[in-house]
């Protein structure tokens, strides 16, 4: 069953895009800000080859996803922009903010049909609000309605004075007139309670803009297939396309409902918020803070590789910057980083600078085999997907080369299957000696075969070993072969061991890192 986990690292920036200055975020770098701190330390991400990203830097070139930077084509910089385009709808418009309030018209209109005046009209701080305009509220029964930097429309109402479900009912009539040119991002209900100063309660309500159009999630549901949400996604898609959600309370909540759905056997899509980093850290500008809690991300991350299964694949991104190290504590526009891991892709790609977030998009629904209509993008598979067969035949062939083995000391018989980048395929057999150090493996074999006859770019090669008369079964190549292999192929070239049942792939770069190559012997 394939199975298809987003996991979004909320603000987690790796630059500014050319485009920045227009949003007052030239230089901003998240990652940048908070990669050299004490407290930072992802080795995971880093094998992944968060790293190895085109402008991000500091990679050693052998790492296991394939790997991209992926600009915003959308204009806009807020969460529900990213997360749309990365669900394969580009907005053409920023969402609308209102740091004057809210036009004559939308409060006329709000005021006709909530039968209630309205107060504040302005950007103001949540807990400001109430205190300043609280009394007023409770004695006449109007309204706060304020906004903030962000596309919001709130309302702040005392539980005794509006009645929650209400208050509800108020923000709905508000997200309907908020549509077109004012379609905020989100109508929120912020109820209160008790004596002035006033607290507010825990029944906010977000009430968000739906997508224009289908999305990621709508096609992945209307294929009958699961979408799972967990976190904000609900909140972010107006609820829209998904089958079953979790919310979370924290990043490592999050992450933990995100492994709880990996170990239930579901098909199609699980899709995760992580919002700390934004709503904790960027917005805070608390960069040790955020370095922290990267770091106990990448331990959890690693838990869930490990129980990713073969049909499975993984990405990893995010849906703008928030650089905690420049006085802005807002969103800044940035690229994100794309990590895309699992046994059906094939690790070490770099598939260099990509202009939308819309890709990812693309690549779900084709991995997972659902039609795309209008959702934007361009599938990653066509460049990284391993070739499911490849394995599996490469191994067959290397069990017929087995066949010749001539190990009449050690009993032990092995065969190649070499692939080169033009489609031929090169056998070999482990040829012993009476005087053994001349014994030469399977692997190798194979390998001088094809450099004899002229080839040089070699794409994967299956190695298949076991005593005679046994079934060929698992065999590693031994470090010379990986060396020799080294020299003609890149890190990244698939190595299948195991079985023709059981086939497991591994790369070349895993087997051998820091190979010893002709690079060293550059002056
Ligand atoms: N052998 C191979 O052909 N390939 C390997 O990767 C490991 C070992 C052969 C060499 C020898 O003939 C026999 O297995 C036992 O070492």
């Amino acid at each position: 069953m394939k199975r298809a986990f987003i996991i979004v690292m909320d603000s987690m920036g790796i630059g500014a895009m050319p485009d920045a200055g227009l949003w007052n975020d030239e230089g901003s770098n998240t990652l940048g800000s908070i990669r050299d701190l004490p407290e930072f330390d992802c080795p995971n991400l880093s094998r992944l080859g968060l790293f190895d990203i085109d402008g991000v830097g500091g990679g050693t070139g052998i790492f296991e996803a394939a790997v991209a930077r992926l600009a915003e084509t959308s204009m806009g910089k807020d969460t529900t922009t990213g997360h749309w385009e990365m669900a394969g709808l580009i907005s053409g418009q920023p969402m609308p903010t209102y740091p004057d309030g809210f036009p004559e018209e939308v409060i006329a209109e709000f005021e006709r049909q909530t039968g209630r005046k309205v107060l504040c009209n302005k950007p103001y701080s949540g807990t400001d609000v109430i205190r300043d305009y609280g009394r007023e509220h409770c004695e006449t029964g109007a309204l706060i309605v304020y906004t903030s930097a962000d596309s919001v429309f709130q309302i702040a109402a005392h539980e005794d004075v509006v009645p929650v479900e209400q208050l509800y009912e108020y923000c709905r009539i508000a997200r309907r007139i908020l549509v077109g040119k004012h379609g905020v991002g989100r109508v929120i209900a912020r109820p209160f309670e008790g004596e002035w100063p006033y607290v507010r309660t825990s029944r906010r309500h977000d009430f968000s803009l739906e997508p224009p159009k289908a999305t990621m999630l709508d096609r992945v549901k209307a294929s009958g297939l699961d979408s799972l949400s967990v976190g904000k996604i609900y909140d972010i898609f107006a609820e829209r396309g998904i089958t079953d959600y979790v919310r979370m309370n924290g990043n490592e909540d999050g992450m933990r409902k995100t492994m709880d759905y990996a170990r239930r056997d579901f098909h199609g899509l699980c899709f995760t918020n992580l919002v700390d980093f934004d709503s904790a850290y960027g917005h805070r500008n608390d960069a040790p803070g955020y370095a922290r809690a990267m770091t106990v991300f990448d331990r959890q991350l690693g838990e869930l590789l490990t129980m990713l299964r073969d049909e499975d694949i993984l990405i990893v991104t995010a849906d703008h910057g928030c650089d905690p190290a420049t006085p802005s504590t807002d969103h800044s526009r940035e690229y994100v980083p794309m990590l895309l891991y699992g046994k059906p892709i094939r690790g070490g790609v770099d598939l260099g600078t990509r202009r939308t977030f819309a890709d990812i998009s693309a690549t779900v629904l084709d991995y997972l085999g659902v039609s795309q209509n209008e959702t934007a993008g361009n599938s990653f598979l066509p460049l990284c997907a391993r070739e499911p067969e490849e394995g599996r035949e490469l191994l067959r062939l290397a069990a017929e080369a087995r066949k010749g083995s001539y190990s009449p000391y050690s009993g032990f018989q092995v065969g190649a299957a070499l692939l080169t980048k033009t489609g031929k395929v090169y056998l070999g057999c482990n040829i012993e000696n009476a005087a053994y150090t001349p014994t030469v493996c399977a692997e190798r074999t194979a390998l001088f075969k094809a450099v004899s006859e002229g080839e040089r770019s070699f794409k994967a090669i299956a190695v298949i070993g076991g005593k005679k008369g046994s079934e060929g079964a698992f065999c590693a190549p031994c470090g010379v072969c990986r060396q020799a292999l080294a020299e003609f192929c890149d890190p990244e070239t698939p190595v299948y061991l195991g079985t023709v049942a059981e086939p497991e792939t591994h790369t070349l770069g895993e087997l051998l890192p820091l190979s010893f190559s002709s690079a060293d012997l550059k002056e």
